[in-house]
């Protein structure tokens, strides 16, 4: 299935033309127009050896066919589905479901839901695991606990407590029947523990970090129980990489962005970007984004080995809620921050303003006026506001929202991450700084072979009075 990439991007507003010494200027990206062009060279040369693998993805209709055919008779199956996993393999997911089904769909009767209800265990907070324990009917429901690295903390601690509970529930055959595991094809103790208890798999493909599998199995699964139409997804991605092949800056929309940001940051001194989407279903696009911007972007050391402690705090941001928040300080506060705001054309419902009473004429401005319309001239005044005081901003504008837009952005946005790492010369593969904290927490949870590490961290009488004093 081929179809034709439909976001538009508007980024007058983040040039100088528009906000002055703080936008972006031509002779700007003139200056990485050849960086650009080689760094493209480069990627493409990394495909072809193999390494940059994620941008196969869109490709995998062989597997989304068999995710489909496994999700449309789990959805007939199970009433409830629990998805066990942390930072890449949950955030994809959420959202993709946050974007493409309705708002309230845990809520609706089970025929107008397709699918069942959806859980995410991400944190193992104690709280929220006994709640979801406590809210989902065990007999008819589905686990899938994702992993890419097979034995993050967070995620084992989830699975083992989920899986006693299914066990205590259906017992220990059933129960291994209504676990699926998405982790590495060969390797690693989710590997070999599915393999012991004869879990249905799929696989996290290899060469692929965690916040780029969105369009794996670890997001395909989720969004496929959802009832989102998977093919599409992958379609939209397709499309979008088509459309951002070109090593042009000025032409390819993903390098285009990448520059801009970089830019910002390191000519204009915008250290923030901030994305800004005026629909709540995209507010979970701004949450993965801001992932795989900081795990990506977010490095002490250059491609050279240099100490360079880059990137860009990503921001999220949903308007209009955030006009009554955060816009106070973009607008007024230091001018420090690159704003993408994300518009929809058309809305997927729409509700119109009733004619309001005669008795109060300061709302008659609302008289044949629409929600979907206010939201939108909401999203124009914010944009016109930052503009004339000089916070540059861009506007990332889709038709409407549907499974091959959000195909998309995930392509889009990655590709352009990919681009904004080799701009600031970071490896934009990898998380050291995520890995230490999570080496950090097996030796303080005395898991074999962290001893030094534990004994390190304990040397510090804080450390060690805090968990100490913790049972
Ligand atoms: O991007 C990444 O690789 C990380 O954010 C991981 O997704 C996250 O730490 C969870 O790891 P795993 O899927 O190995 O359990």
């Amino acid at each position: 299935m081929t179809i034709a990439s439909r976001l538009v991007i508007d980024y007058r507003n983040a040039t100088d033309v528009a906000v002055g010494e703080h936008g972006v200027s031509a002779a700007d990206i003139d200056s990485v127009k050849d960086l650009v062009a080689s760094e493209h060279e480069r990627i493409v040369r990394e495909h072809a050896e193999g390494i940059q693998r994620w941008q196969d993805l869109p490709d995998n209709t062989e597997l989304a066919d068999e995710i489909a055919a496994f999700a449309a008779e789990a959805r007939e199956t199970y009433t409830d589905f629990i998805l066990i996993g942390i930072g890449g393999s949950s955030l994809g997911a959420i959202a993709t479901i946050m974007a493409l089904t309705h708002p309230y769909r845990n809520w609706l009767p089970a025929e107008r839901r397709n699918g069942p209800r959806i859980f995410i265990l991400d944190n193992p907070d104690p709280e929220k695991v006994a709640a979801t324990l406590d809210t989902v009917n065990l007999e008819t429901t589905l686990v899938n606990v994702i992993s890419k690295s097979r034995q993050t903390a967070e995620t084992a601690a989830n699975f083992l407590g989920v899986r006693d509970a299914l066990i205590k529930a259906v017992g220990e055959e059933q129960a291994r029947k209504q676990i699926v595991a998405t982790t590495d094809p060969e390797s690693g103790l989710l590997r070999q523990l599915s393999n012991e208890e004869g879990y249905r798999t799929f696989p996290v493909p290899p060469g692929v970090d965690g916040r780029q599998t969105v369009l794996s199995a670890v997001g395909l699964i989720p969004a496929a129980l959802a009832g989102i139409d998977i093919h599409q997804l992958l379609a939209g991605a397709a499309a979008m990489r088509e459309r951002a092949s070109s090593p042009d800056v000025r032409e390819n929309p993903a390098y285009l962005l990448a520059a801009l940001a970089v830019l910002a940051d390191t000519k204009h001194d915008k250290a923030m970007l901030v994305t800004m989407p005026y629909a709540d279903a995209l507010f979970g696009i701004s949450d993965w984004f801001r992932q795989l911007w900081a795990e990506s972007l977010g490095k002490k050391l250059s491609v050279d080995n240099e100490v360079v402690f880059a990137g860009q705090t990503p921001i999220k941001a949903l308007g209009a809620i955030d006009q009554h928040s955060q816009i106070q300080l973009y607008t007024e506060g230091p001018n420090d921050k690159l704003i993408q705001l994300i518009s929809v054309a058309s809305y997927r419902d729409s509700v119109s303003i009733p004619t309001p009473p005669a008795s109060v004429p300061e709302l008659s401005y609302f008289e044949g006026g629409e929600l979907g319309q206010l939201l939108d001239r909401e999203r124009l005044a914010t944009a016109w506001a930052l503009t004339k005081a000089e916070r540059p901003n861009l506007t990332i504008t889709v038709p409407t929202i549907d499974a091959a837009i959000i195909g998309e952005f995930f392509y889009l946005l990655q590709l352009q991450t990919v681009m904004a790492g080799a701009l600031y010369r970071v490896n934009p593969f990898g998380q050291p700084g995520v890995e230490a904290g999570k080496n950090a927490t097996y030796a303080l949870m005395g898991r074999s072979g962290y001893e030094d590490l534990k004994d390190e961290l304990l040397s510090t009488p804080d450390n060690a009075d805090a968990y100490l004093n913790r049972p």
